[in-house]
């Protein structure tokens, strides 16, 4: 790929940018996004957690969403390597995180998570706990391995929710993500396959949305009002790649509307590649459509740099580099603010810098390896 000068200083000029998400400025455009590595024995974030983030702060990523980490509500997660957001050492190693990844220059939001039906009963942290969700049924249909969750069950989680954010808070993070995509937890209550509730948390649009803003309406009320509080949402799942929350803006509207009302300030919008139309009439991608929609700052996100989707890399497949020329000119014109890189991040931890200096031909390609390791 020849990268010409006036390429070059177009790709710093845009990227290079500050921005603030309520109370924080962010150095630069560059999110790295959040990607699930399972190198934490016992959910404790240790020493090569630290590196991995920081070594990516250091070289220019101007905010890190970590990976999605457990709430602390029993039925949140399915593995003892995933890191958990509560208890005294987990939170001690995160703190660790913080530290380094500030020391670096960079800014840093861990995404909360909750699982929700994905969960199979027996699997660790806690054997013992249920899978749980709006009414007990998979993203995939299966009804019966799970449970639908009561009135207790939502507001354990709502307040595990509140309590993750408050610890984020604590030890010195920036602002949280809520991970309202892909078919966990949240997601399961957006979603009208997964959400047959008759008691006001399902329904229509805004009744399935509800869960989610109460969430984020109790974190809101526990962080101080200029901490940053990001919602990443889809509309594929993690089990069913062509599922759509909404067909229209309008129905898309029913859904952001109540949360930007209950306090978030920014939006992750995920997709799988960020230059395709979320809807017929306009070249609006998902990002597009959520800053038109709600005016809040948003991230895109979706083989960024690269020519080939994350589904090929869940497969253990490689994606060959991509131009970012169509990224930038929607940048330029608006259309969202921020940016997310996941893969490419994985492979080349120097991604933001060389394209921050327009080096964007010395980037490496992605092979896939870098999934196995954590460096
Ligand atoms: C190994 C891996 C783990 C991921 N884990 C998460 C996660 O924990 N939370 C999340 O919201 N998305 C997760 N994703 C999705 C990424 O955040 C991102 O949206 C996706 O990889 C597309 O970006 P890319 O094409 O730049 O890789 C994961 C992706 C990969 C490849």
């Amino acid at each position: 790929m020849i990268v010409t000068q006036s390429a070059a200083s177009r790709t710093a000029e845009i990227l290079s940018r500050p921005i603030t998400l309520n109370g924080l400025t962010v150095p630069n455009r560059i999110v790295m996004a959040p990607m699930t590595r399972m190198f934490s024995p016992g959910g404790v974030p240790g020493d090569d957690v630290r590196s991995y983030y920081a070594r990516r702060a250091a070289a220019g990523v101007g905010l890190i969403v970590t990976e999605g980490t457990y709430v602390g509500h029993p039925s949140a997660g399915q593995s003892d390597r995933v890191p958990r957001f509560h208890g005294e050492e987990q939170l001690a190693g995160w703190a660790k995180v913080v530290e380094d990844v500030h020391a670096a220059g960079g800014t840093i939001v861990p995404q909360l998570w909750h699982i929700g039906m994905v969960r199979n009963q027996g699997e660790p942290p806690y054997a013992d706990a249920p899978a749980v969700g709006p009414s007990g049924i998979r993203v995939d249909g299966t009804e019966g391995a799970g449970q639908a969750m009561t009135q207790r069950d939502l507001d354990d989680v709502i307040g595990a929710f509140a309590e993750a954010a408050a610890a984020a808070e604590r030890i010195g993070f920036d602002g949280i993500e809520l991970h309202g995509a892909h078919g966990y937890l949240l997601d399961q209550f957006l979603w009208e396959r997964t959400n047959r509730r008759d008691d006001g948390y399902g329904g229509d649009a805004v009744a399935r949305t509800r869960f989610a803003a109460e969430i984020v309406a109790a974190v809101r009320a526990v962080v101080s009002s200029d901490f940053p509080v990001i919602f990443r949402y889809s509309q594929w799942k993690q089990e069913a790649y062509d599922a759509r929350l909404a067909e229209t803006p309008q129905e898309l509207e029913a859904i952001l509307a109540p949360l930007a009302a209950a306090g978030v300030d920014a939006f992750h919008a995920s997709t799988r590649r960020y230059w395709l139309p979320e809807f017929d009439d306009s070249d609006l991608n998902l990002a597009g459509w959520t800053k038109k929609l709600t005016g809040r700052p948003t991230i895109t996100v979706g083989s960024v740099g690269l020519d080939g989707d994350f589904l090929r890399a869940l497969a253990g497949k490689g994606a060959e580099l991509g131009s970012i020329d169509n990224l930038l000119d929607r940048m330029e014109r608006d259309e969202f603010d921020m940016v997310a890189v996941g893969r490419a991040l994985l492979q080349d931890p120097e991604w933001a810098s060389k394209v921050l200096a327009g080096r964007i031909d010395e980037v490496k390609a992605y092979d896939g390896a870098a999934l196995k390791t954590l460096s």
